[in-house]
């Protein structure tokens, strides 16, 4: 086997592990970067409860299944209410950061809605609130961000222009996401970002540039996982090759190539690892991912929240959820960060150095 400078990679040499079948170099490298992980973050999991409180999206992405064209879905919003009941489940349970996501939507309606619902977490319950919610104006940003939001997810999908436009509607437009990732820097978030892996036409390089792009913008927070088909959208007509194993490989390669490139970021074993394979959710911490998101709300309506086809846990209790991930964790050795952040210590350097 040939030997690899692991703390050091080349951009050749990560393309190569990038392409590789060969087995045993490639445990070896998830071994490297569990190794990394250990040394730079910590033999800790920390949880972020998801609240996906609304599908109804004015997005047509050709990959997503609840795209506005996808005339099936059955839409919902969930109620202030019910969204704050799911706060304090997670505020209960010791979980210190919450993520709100929801289908797109730039209307005064939506907006002034989501800061309400902010301010009134951050008074009952003071929980570090993550935002998923899209593109938006850099306004809009803010506000949301005065009400309380201290995170936020977007991710650019793909950091190649070609393949953005390829997978989503004319409308959408790369440089435009480019401009809310630095607005949500401007406006003074953590920013979280990550592409889709296993797309059209995407190959080693673009997965290796993906990387170097997370690295480039300084990004503090990685959210990525394999593209899964859903049946009701355009792209699954362009996915004649899909193979299912194949796309569970490329995104455990892409999290630990990005474990051992960037070191101390925060890295998340997505759901659509876990979807691919059922110890898919442990598979990614093995190799280098250190953020879970358990779902945290209880609603008939999680069963309309599909982006993808086969998503797990439709039906379980938020406690049985938990039970779930707790005894996956455990059973790798590694523990629960209750009741901290979990900031990356990536994001505490900047901090310190801005302030310093
Ligand atoms: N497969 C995998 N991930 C998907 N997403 C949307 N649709 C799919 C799919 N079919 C991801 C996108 C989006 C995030 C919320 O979900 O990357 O940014």
């Amino acid at each position: 086997m040939k030997s690899y400078n692991w703390d050091n990679l080349s951009k050749a040499e990560m393309i190569e592990l990038m392409s590789t079948n060969d087995k045993l170099l490639l445990q070896k490298m998830y071994d490297e970067a569990y190794k990394v992980k250990l040394k730079y973050v910590g033999n800790t999991v920390y949880f972020r409860g998801l609240v996906e409180f609304s599908n109804v999206c004015i997005k047509d992405c050709l990959y997503c299944g609840i795209r506005k064209g996808n005339s099936k879905v059955e839409r919902y919003s969930l109620s202030k209410e019910d969204i704050l009941k799911s706060a304090k489940w997670a505020y209960d349970n010791k979980y210190a950061s919450f993520v709100l996501q929801s289908g797109e939507r730039t209307d005064e309606e939506f907006v002034s809605f989501v800061e309400e619902v902010l301010i009134e977490i951050r008074d009952r319950y003071g929980l570090g609130v993550t935002l998923s919610l899209g593109e938006e104006t850099r306004e809009t940003y803010r506000r949301w961000r005065k009400a309380g939001a201290s995170r936020y997810l977007l991710r650019v999908e793909s950091s190649n222009p070609d393949i953005y436009k390829l997978i989503h509607p004319d409308e959408c437009d790369f440089g435009k996401r480019l401009q809310a990732i630095e607005d949500l820097r401007a406006e003074d978030y953590q920013v979280g970002t990550g592409v889709m892996i296993g797309l059209p036409t995407q190959t080693a390089e673009d997965l290796v540039n993906d990387i170097l792009f997370f690295k480039e913008h300084d990004i503090d927070m990685i959210g990525m996982g394999p593209y899964i088909v859903h049946h009701d959208t355009p792209m699954a007509a362009m996915m004649k090759d899909y193979d299912p194993n194949h796309q569970l490989e490329l995104g455990l390669k892409m999290i630990a190539l990005t474990r051992l490139y960037l070191k101390d970021v925060n890295i998340a074993s997505t759901t659509a690892l876990q979807t691919l394979d059922s110890l898919g959710r442990e598979r990614g911490i093995l190799a280098g991912a250190n953020i879970c998101m358990p779902i945290v709300y209880e609603s008939d309506n999680r069963k309309n929240y599909l982006l993808y086809d086969n998503k797990p846990a439709l039906t379980e209790t938020s406690e049985a959820n938990m039970k779930a991930f707790e005894d996956s964790i455990h059973r790798i050795g590694e523990n629960i960060g209750y009741g901290a952040m979990g900031n990356s210590p990536h994001y505490k350097k900047r901090k310190e150095q801005n302030n310093g």
